[in-house]
């Protein structure tokens, strides 16, 4: 058994926590660079934490040994919204997710479809009219919105302008309380973000609760009668289904999107993708494969383990990146270069080998809703438009947190089809 290369420091100064949050890719390149490894150990919330960016070793460490690497209860997402199928382990987090996995899949998503198709269409239908750029992420996370709001909650933008505009901000603010120091902290002329965050979260689940209780229809009345470990349980997770962060992750991917079919140069691989659901779909893979929306997922060692043949002791945390593994040269040649084509070639079959969605035992329970989201809303954008950058030269530079994205935000000329975007 080898030991980890690079170095846990020492506790507190050694941490390398801010250095991580501000550029965690440049943080993960210079060390697989500098210990020719993509394992390796730094720093990281002041505890000894194992990087994982090899294909390999996450495959390890979310199937094969998921039973050794746990999700932990402590986490800042157990902070803002309570005890989730998030954050816990065993038993529980199997049952949950048996619960759960019903309501995103099979019937209950096919009664969804016209629901989404009708959003897409509301939601994307005036790109071109102001014939302005647009700035696509606001429009894409506002889309995110309310489709959100109005798959889990009953609640449409069209039907309840008010409360849907309430909701969306509470569910801003809520969000904030994430990303903020975990301080709860209240003034008489100020009160940290987190405190903000909390009273934020009050006012959703009374908004929550209150649908659970009056509400027998669609996916919140079949979330209402389902067995659940406690009475609070289905209000929990009904604030992590609402909350920003889906949203987010989905503007992020219809961003992403957007920017690498976008411009002249480009009209061939949007004609193609338009044309075939099949190329469509290997774009899609392309898009998640170069633009995670979430950097990746953390674990706790319950138990001493190895990882890549490396010694994982007992207690230390250990991190998946999921940039970095999507762009593991052993399994993805030219790994920086958009080749959708990947995906019905070398790569064929190997979806697994992605972890935008986590991977294992413990991925993500959305996506298939989210695969049929993606789907109607870039087959909308793709019959209705041609767009480019506008203007043309914009600093494209992403950033990686809370979701990947560019640091500007990029804006872009809609086009009806078959108009000349020169
Ligand atoms: C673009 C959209 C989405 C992305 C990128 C995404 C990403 C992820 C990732 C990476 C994980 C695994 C985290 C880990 O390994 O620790 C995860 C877990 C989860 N996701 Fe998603 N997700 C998306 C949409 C959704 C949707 C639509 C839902 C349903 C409302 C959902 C519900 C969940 C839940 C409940 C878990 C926890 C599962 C568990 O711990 O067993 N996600 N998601």
């Amino acid at each position: 058994m080898s030991k980890l290369p690079g170095n846990a420091g020492v506790s507190v100064l050694g941490d390398k926590s801010l250095e991580f949050y501000r550029d965690p890719v440049s943080f993960c390149r210079q060390r697989i660079d500098k210990h020719r490894s993509r394992v390796f150990v730094s720093r990281l919330l002041n505890r000894p934490t194992v990087f994982i960016c090899s294909v390999e070793a996450m495959r390890e460490l979310l199937c094969e040994k998921s039973n050794q690497f746990l999700k932990d209860p402590t986490d800042l997402m157990t902070n803002v919204y309570g005890d989730t199928i998030v954050t816990t382990n065993g038993e529980e987090a199997c049952l949950l997710r048996l619960s759960f996995t019903s309501l995103f899949t099979g019937t209950r998503l096919e009664s969804s479809s016209d629901y989404i198709t009708s959003v897409c269409e509301r939601c994307l239908k005036d790109l071109s009219v102001r014939d302005q750029p647009q700035c696509g992420y606001s429009v894409f996370k506002h889309l995110g919105t309310e489709l959100v709001l109005g798959l889990f909650l009953n609640v449409r933008a069209e039907e309840q302008p008010e409360l849907f505009e309430e909701i969306s901000q509470l569910c801003t603010t809520h969000w904030h309380g994430l990303i903020s120091a975990p301080i709860n902290l209240k003034g008489p002329l100020w009160s940290s973000g987190f405190s903000t965050a909390l009273d934020a979260r009050d006012k959703l689940m009374d908004i929550v609760k209150d649908k659970l209780q009056n509400d027998k229809e669609g996916f919140v009345g079949h979330l209402g009668s389902l067995p659940l470990p406690d009475s609070r349980a289905a209000a929990q997770h009904l604030l992590l289904f609402i909350s920003a962060l889906i949203p987010k992750a989905l503007a992020s991917l219809l961003t992403s999107f957007t920017l690498a079919l976008s411009g002249n140069e480009k009209e061939e691989t949007r004609r193609r993708a338009k044309e075939d659901p099949d190329f469509l779909h290997r774009v899609l893979l392309e898009v998640q494969r170069l633009w995670p929306p979430f950097i990746g997922g953390r674990r706790l060692a319950d138990q001493d383990s190895t990882l890549a043949g490396f010694l994982v002791p007992k207690d230390y945390g250990v991190v998946y990146i999921s940039h970095a593994i999507h762009r593991d040269p052993e399994v993805f040649q030219e790994p920086d270069s958009f080749l959708p084509d990947r995906w019905s070639g070398r790569n064929a079959g190997q979806e697994h080998f992605l972890c935008s969605f986590g991977n294992g035992p413990r991925n993500c329970i959305g996506p298939k809703l989210t695969n049929v989201f993606l789907k109607e809303a870039c087959t909308y954008l793709l019959e209705h438009y041609d767009w480019s950058l506008d203007p043309p030269d914009q600093d494209l530079q992403y950033k990686w947190l809370p979701v990947s994205r560019p640091a500007d935000p990029p804006t872009i000329s809609f086009t009806p089809t078959g108009c000349d975007t020169r």
